[in-house]
């Protein structure tokens, strides 16, 4: 099964934490840039925590989320399959 990547992309009015205002786009263009495919996404409900990355399958959750990061969960996933 194909794994999907998808970043929260939303933003928040005022000054509620975001993952758009945290950065997400940004990730998602450096993750694209790394060949990686990626998708926006709506919010997670874990907005103090974003830019928020969920994995499918399996639905893990990647919080403070950096291109580095999830690059790096997707080769430790690919290690162990
Ligand atoms: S804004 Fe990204 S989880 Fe809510």
């Amino acid at each position: 099964m194909a794994v999907r990547v998808i970043l929260c992309t939303n933003r928040r009015m005022g000054t509620a934490p975001s993952c758009g205002a945290r950065g997400s786009r940004e990730v998602i263009a450096a993750l694209k840039a790394m060949g990686v495919e990626v998708e926006a996404g709506p919010c997670l409900g874990l907005c103090a925590r974003g830019p928020n990355a969920k994995i499918l399958p399996g639905g893990t959750v990647l919080h403070e989320a950096t291109a580095a990061s999830v690059a790096a969960h997707l080769d430790g996933s690919k290690a162990t399959d």
